[in-house]
């Protein structure tokens, strides 16, 4: 059944090679380019992509102008349906997409199956949230100077055309979080999935396809984002940029997408801060799961921990005690592995071990892990980093946690208020107020209080501030920010 479900999205070979969704129909790009796709688990090859000629980006983003009118003049709650029902389907083809997600981005089971299944939650979720969401009226005599007599029709409508670029971190619910607001707001839908993640990407936009979106409203390009990523944003008929991915793509797309409204999740160096005062053992636990699940590929996972050199000195021998239990480096097919498979490729990991190497250079030390091997990166621990080292000081995908002492929290404060990230903040003490009259120092997105930082539940607001992301995504923030307000005036002088 999924391979009858799926058929059209590839040549169905061994490996397969993929085809692109220009709206319509499943394609081969003119191009005669294609990128292979390797799993990170053994370098396999998993399939070929295509890789689109700017002739067929200008036919997608033709198609989605010409038919955005008609799906945003479709009733609301047939839009909604649609949605419902791509969320069962993408349900009741978990078992076939939870090892796909795995083979292709190296998560293990548990983390292939929570993106799944909170994909098909999310779609729901937005579904339903997408009824409330309604314009207003206001009248005029409320400011000083106007007597009654204008009333505003202020009316929430589609931008158009939304270019929406994925991470490969998450495949299925990045791609997810930015098409279906963007739907249901009534806007039609270029969606670029990473280059890593292509192929779980075609797969959720075949089911959109089957679950009744029109053609023409969603189509799929493929490629690399060097190859496509600059002539997609800077494209004149893109209406606003949805992208999550690192702060420098972040900060290229921005200048070349013109005046273009964008929404960004970009990099994250997420911090953790530890009062004398906090709960050990659940600060151990919060730190070890927040840096290391999905191998430190989250831009919410901790990538470095402040405490004064006392507290320190108390938390890391739990550290290595709590990482010899929870942490278990592995294929992330074997039940053995427990939050650390492999990064996304080779190439990251070396990347990583460079960088971890450069620390050593400049006088951190390793307490435990800082080897490679392949793609996959020992879960590492760090001491006497310093915030100007690259380790902390750029965002790094992998599983290594810093820890640097600072002499106050005051020291912690400005440590973090420096930095170019600002995704989100984890502090750590009994005392709740101690902890919320610290949270309102940092100049973060989000601070957690006795946790580790994370995106969900999804309906919260997510946001990042300085490098680290521009708008606010989670349910309603996400609806709203894919739509604009119009007003209307009457003019109705008494
Ligand atoms: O873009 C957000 C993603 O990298 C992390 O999401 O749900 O793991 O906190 P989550």
């Amino acid at each position: 059944m999924p391979d009858e479900f799926f058929a059209d999205i590839s040549d169905q070979k061994t490996p397969p090679t993929y085809r692109f969704f220009n709206g319509k129909e499943w394609v081969v790009s003119t191009s005669g380019k294609t990128t292979e796709v390797h799993s990170p688990i053994d370098q396999s090859v998993l399939g070929t992509i295509q890789v689109v000629t700017t002739a067929e980006i200008d036919a997608v983003m033709e198609s989605a102008k010409t038919f955005q009118s008609a799906w945003e003049a479709m009733p609301l709650y047939q839009r909604v349906k649609i949605m419902h029902l791509a969320a069962d389907w993408i349900r009741h083809f978990a078992d076939y997409l939870i090892p796909l997600l795995m083979r292709e981005i190296g998560k293990i089971t548990d983390e292939a199956k929570g993106e799944i299944m909170r994909t098909a939650d999310l779609t729901d979720y937005f579904a339903d949230e997408a009824q409330s969401i309604r314009g207003e009226t206001m009248e005029s005599d409320n400011f000083p100077g106007f007597e009654k007599g204008k009333i505003a029709l202020i009316e929430r409508v589609a931008y158009g055309t939304v270019v929406a670029i994925a991470p490969f971190n998450y495949p299925v619910n990045l791609s997810a979080s930015k098409i279906v607001p963007a739907l249901l707001m009534g806007n039609s839908v270029v969606f670029k999935p990473p280059t890593q993640g292509t192929i779980s990407g075609l797969h959720l936009v075949k089911i959109f396809q089957k679950a009744g979106v029109p053609a023409g409203v969603l189509s799929c390009v493929t490629g690399g984002g060097g190859e496509i990523g600059d002539y997609l944003v800077s494209h004149p008929k893109a209406d606003i940029i949805t992208f999550t991915g690192s702060s420098d793509t972040g900060a290229a797309i921005a200048q070349k997408g013109g005046m273009k409204p964008l929404v960004f999740e970009c990099g994250g160096n997420n911090p953790a801060v530890i009062f004398p005062d906090a709960d050990m053992s659940l600060t151990v636990r919060e730190i070890i799961k927040g840096g290391f699940s999905y191998a430190g590929q989250r831009c919410t996972a901790i990538k470095y921990v402040l405490a004064t050199q006392g507290v320190l000195d108390q938390l890391m021998p739990e550290i290595v005690k709590e990482i010899a239990q929870a942490v278990h480096m592995g294929d992330p097919r074997s039940p053995e592995t427990k939050l650390v498979g492999p990064v996304i490729s080779e190439q990251a990991a070396e990347h990583i071990e460079q960088i971890i190497n450069e620390a050593v250079s400049e006088g951190a030390a390793i307490v435990t892990g800082g080897k490679r091997n392949a793609a996959y990166i020992e879960p590492t621990i760090l001491t006497n980093v310093k915030p100007t080292m690259k380790i902390v000081a750029t965002e790094v995908f992998g599983p290594v946690i810093s820890f640097i002492a600072v002499k106050s929290m005051d020291e912690a404060v400005t440590m973090i208020n420096e930095s170019r990230f600002g995704l989100q903040a984890s502090v750590f003490t009994k005392d709740e107020g101690t902890g919320i009259a610290f949270a309102r120092q940092l100049n973060v997105g989000t601070v957690q209080i006795n946790g580790s930082p994370q995106r969900g539940p999804d309906h919260f607001p997510f946001l990042g501030v300085k490098h680290s992301g521009i708008g606010v995504q989670g349910v309603r923030y996400s609806l709203e920010a894919m739509s604009r307000l119009r007003p209307i005036i009457l003019n109705k002088p008494a």
